[in-house]
Formats: structure tokens, sequence, C-alpha cells
């Protein structure tokens, strides 16, 4: 094993028995509190990968016409800027860091979610809960149901990309694998039906994440909800096109 990988190894592992560690003294599990607030952060991680994953994403439908793009000579094509950018997530050993966070994060939402969700059942099934849904919206109540909609898409998205690219290794031109993959109909809807649940499941995140860091000042509130709303939108419409132009391409 190289030395880069050595290290980058060690600082993964440390950084999360750390990071459990915390959690537990914390009671970061316990708390409803300290849930919802690990809920948030992690989300927060999350949404800031999803913005670096589609800026990524997007070399993908870059049209032809815009190349050779001239202070990068090397790259001629969106192939090659691609491959490029791919080649460098997998080789750049900082990136590799970033990437095990990443995981770390994704777990613990999921955990929590779940942890969240039991506790709700646990409570309502203890006491008599009137509960008005007038006001709120259907997404908000369905979190859980969103949540597993992108689960499903997660674990297949990444069995045909992550595992054949980033550990399996059987494909190295990642360009062409996502190219092939999004020529076949049934996994555009997949994508389509994942970023969907993904863009309803993202405006209550934001807001309730606002929510659960005490950032909400009464005030705002309805600046901060159009601000998800317009963010949500933007990153569904965005990912969401560009199975559909590489479907048609
Ligand atoms: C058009 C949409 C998308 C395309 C073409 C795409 C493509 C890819 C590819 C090629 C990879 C493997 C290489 C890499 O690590 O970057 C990947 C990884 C990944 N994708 Fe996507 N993706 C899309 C949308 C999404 C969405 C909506 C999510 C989240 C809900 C997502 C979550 C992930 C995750 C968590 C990884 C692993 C990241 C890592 O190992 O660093 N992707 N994606």
């Amino acid at each position: 094993m190289s030395f880069s990988k050595t290290v980058t190894y060690f600082i993964f592992i440390k950084s999360t028995q750390i990071i459990s560690l915390m959690a537990v003294k914390k009671g970061l599990f316990k708390t409803s509190v300290g849930r919802k607030n690990l809920m948030a952060f992690t989300g927060l991680f999350i949404i800031f990968f999803l913005i670096i994953h589609l800026i990524g994403n997007l070399i993908l439908i870059i049209p032809d016409s815009y190349f050779p793009i001239e202070f990068w000579s090397n790259v001629a094509n969106g192939h090659d800027m691609y491959n490029a950018y791919s080649h460098f997530l997998v080789h750049f050993w900082p990136v590799t860091i970033v990437a095990y966070i990443l995981y770390v994060a994704i777990i613990t939402h999921i955990i929590d979610a779940l942890l969240i969700t039991l506790q709700n059942k646990k409570s309502q099934g203890e006491k008599y809960i009137v509960t008005d849904n007038s006001t709120s919206s259907w997404y908000s109540r369905n979190m859980g149901i969103l949540g597993t909609v992108i689960g499903v898409f997660l674990v297949i998205h990444m069995a045909q990309f992550w595992l054949q690219y980033k550990v399996l290794k059987v494909e190295h031109d990642l360009y062409e694998l996502v190219l092939a993959t999004l020529k076949i109909w049934w996994f555009v809807l997949v994508y389509e039906i994942g970023i969907i649940a993904l863009g309803f499941h993202l405006v209550h995140g934001i807001e309730s994440a606002h929510r659960s860091l005490g950032i909400y000042p009464k005030k705002i509130m309805n600046t901060i909800k159009y601000i998800a709303l317009c963010f949500s939108l933007v990153m569904a419409i965005l990912y969401a096109i560009i199975p559909i132009i590489l479907y048609f391409k």
C-alpha cells in the first residue's frame, strides 16, 4: 500500500473513532435535540457534496462546440475533461479523505433518520396526539418515504458507478460507463425519480436544518423558505437534465 493511502486510511479510522466517541459522549444519538443537530450537520455536509458533484457532472453535457477550452490545452473534449476530473477525484488523497467523511455523514444521516422515526412512532403510540396537518406540506410529512426513495436510488447509483470505478476498478473510462448507462431508459427513469425525491427532500431538509441549528429568526422565516425552495429547484432541474440530455445525445 502506498504511503499516501496508508496516511489516508489512518486519518479516516482515527477521525471516525473521535467523531463516534464525541457523538456518544455528548449524547448526540440519545437526546432528540442532539439527534436533530447531527441530522442538520450531516445534511449540510451532504449538500456541500451535492453542489460539487453537480458541477463535476455538468461536464458531461457541455456541448462539443465549446472545445477545445483554450486555458486548458490538454483537454480537447468533454470525454477527456470528465475522465481527468474523475481521475483527480480518485488519485488526489485530500479528496479521498473528504470522500470518507462523506460516507460517514451519509451513514450517520440514515441511522439518525431511522432513530428519529422510531422515536416519533414510539411517542405517538404512548400518547394520544392530535396532529394538525393543515399547515404542513405533504413532503415535510413524508420525509421518510422520500429518504427511502433516495436510498434505493443511491444503492443502484453506487453499484453502477462508484463500485465499478472506485472500488472494483473494472471500468477505467468513466465517461463511457456513464454514457452507456444513461442510454438505458429505465436507468434514466430511476434517476429522474431519485432526483425529484431529492428535490423535495432538500426543500424541507434545508428549512428544518436551520430550525434545528437555531438559525431561524421569525422575521426571515419566509426568506429562508424561499431560498430553500429556489436552491432545491435549481439543484433538481440541473441534476435532472443530465440523464435526459445524455439519453438523447
Ligand atoms: C445526473 C446525475 C448524476 C450522475 C451522472 C452521477 C455520476 C456519478 C459518478 C460517475 C460517480 C462515481 C465517481 C465519483 O465518485 O464521482 C458518482 C458517485 C457518487 N454519487 Fe453520483 N451522479 C449523479 C447524481 C447523484 C445524486 C443525485 C446523488 C445523491 C443523491 C449522488 C450521489 C453520489 C455519491 C454519494 C457518490 C460517491 C461519491 C464518492 O465516492 O466520492 N449522485 N456519481
